[in-house]
């Protein structure tokens, strides 16, 4: 029996995360512990909220008492540790909260773990998700592999970067047996419509403007997030302890051309003619510092660990697409409420 502690998981990736956990390993109990921030949604779990491996906590990483408390009353011999602010656009507006929740946050999750394991760290784990953003900006050439250097632009990446850097600190100094993984963009089901895809898709069925930053010449390499679950799996089960692994999907696409790609698909499924949503199109102003290209050798991955991406990028978008549309309450539901909110003040008083 392992007892596994998941930050994060009603979240878009953990949900994919503890779904996959829960179902494909009856012998681990998984505790999935979340804050349940205007991301995280405990719908996401609906499927397998009853089965007997699975317990919610409802709860902050920074909150010390309960991560102690978390770790004694379940005796957690891993942490697969997801549980951050994800948006870059909300990390322009209030950077502090990222600093709290990717960097203390995380910081209070390796302090209890290495409290809790008491300098024992025979067969315990703290895997810790990143992203690529950690590395900068491409230009149109090259990749980022593992040696890249860190070179963050936004508050979202600077703190992602600081929590890496905590982590490896704690490898390296106190030899808490740490993996960490740097993945590209993910999309799929039940991620939040503030992030590009799912937004769009949302917008092109009602008939809203498609706000594409600056030229729509940003370039982003995007993976199905079913994939990144299973690498998540494959790196937990059998990654080399303090070492890093790129995740991505050798998929990259300029905004402008993926965004078609969606009004394509969207206009498809619901029986519009050809094309007709690309009067939805509007330019608008640039994210601030916002990083021209994002491109991931996983070649380590696939080559040590036997990983690759399962799915082809349009197989991909239709089952997102159709997965948006047979979900409207869903989306209903995640789009009240605060969102309404952040909407009119990201979009609507900005244009
Ligand atoms: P998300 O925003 O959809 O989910 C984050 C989850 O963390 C939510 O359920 C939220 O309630 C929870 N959470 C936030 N603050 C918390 C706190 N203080 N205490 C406890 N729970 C808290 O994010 P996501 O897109 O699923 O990303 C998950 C992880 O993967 C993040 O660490 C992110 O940096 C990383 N990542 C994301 C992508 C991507 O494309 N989405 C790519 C690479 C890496
Ligand atoms: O690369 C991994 C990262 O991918 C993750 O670490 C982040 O958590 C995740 O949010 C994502 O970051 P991006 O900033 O790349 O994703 P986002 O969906 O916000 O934007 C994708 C691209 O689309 C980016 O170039 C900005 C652009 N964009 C985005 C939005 C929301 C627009 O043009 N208009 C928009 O309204």
């Amino acid at each position: 029996m392992e007892n596994i502690l998941i930050t994060g998981g009603a979240g878009f990736i953990g949900s994919h995360v503890v779904r996959r956990f829960v179902n494909e390993y009856p012998n681990y109990k998984i505790i999935n512990l979340d804050a349940l921030t205007y991301a995280g949604n405990l719908e996401n779990l609906k499927d397998v909220e009853d089965k007997s491996n699975y317990t919610f906590v409802k709860g902050n990483i920074c909150d010390t008492q309960l991560i102690e408390k978390l770790f004694s009353d379940y005796k957690i011999d891993s942490v697969i540790h997801l549980a951050a602010e994800s948006h870059v656009d909300r990390s322009i507006q209030d950077p502090l909260a990222f600093a709290k929740t990717n960097v203390l946050g995380t910081l209070t999750l390796l302090q209890a773990a290495k409290q809790a394991w008491k300098n024992d760290f025979s067969n315990k784990l703290f895997y810790h998700i990143s992203t690529d953003e950690v590395y900068g900006t491409l230009t149109n050439e090259g990749f980022f592999t593992e040696n890249t250097s860190y070179d963050p632009h936004s508050p979202y990446s600077a703190s992602k970067a600081s929590s890496d850097h905590f982590v490896r600190a704690f490898h390296d100094t106190y030899g808490l047996p740490i993996i960490i993984s740097n993945c590209s963009n993910n999309y799929g089901s039940y991620q939040f419509p503030e992030k590009l895809i799912p937004l769009f898709i949302n917008n092109i069925v009602n008939n809203k403007p498609l706000p594409i930053y600056g030229k729509g010449e940003n370039v982003r390499d995007w993976l199905f997030v079913e994939d990144h679950a299973r690498a998540i799996d494959v790196i937990f089960h059998k990654g080399k302890i303090g070492e890093t692994y790129n995740v991505g999907g050798f998929n990259e696409w300029k905004n402008i051309d993926l965004v078609k790609v969606l009004i394509a698909t969207v206009d498809e499924f619901l029986g519009r003619q050809k094309g007709s949503s690309e009067k939805l199109i509007t330019f608008v102003e640039d994210r601030k510092g916002h990083d021209y290209r994002y491109a991931i050798d996983s070649s380590k991955l696939k080559n040590e660990l036997g990983w690759e991406p399962s799915l082809q990028f349009e197989e991909g978008i239709r089952k997102t697409v159709k997965w948006y549309l047979e979900n409207k309450g869903w989306v209903d539901h995640v789009t009240s409420g605060e969102y309404q909110k952040y909407y009119k003040e990201m979009y609507e008083d900005r244009t």
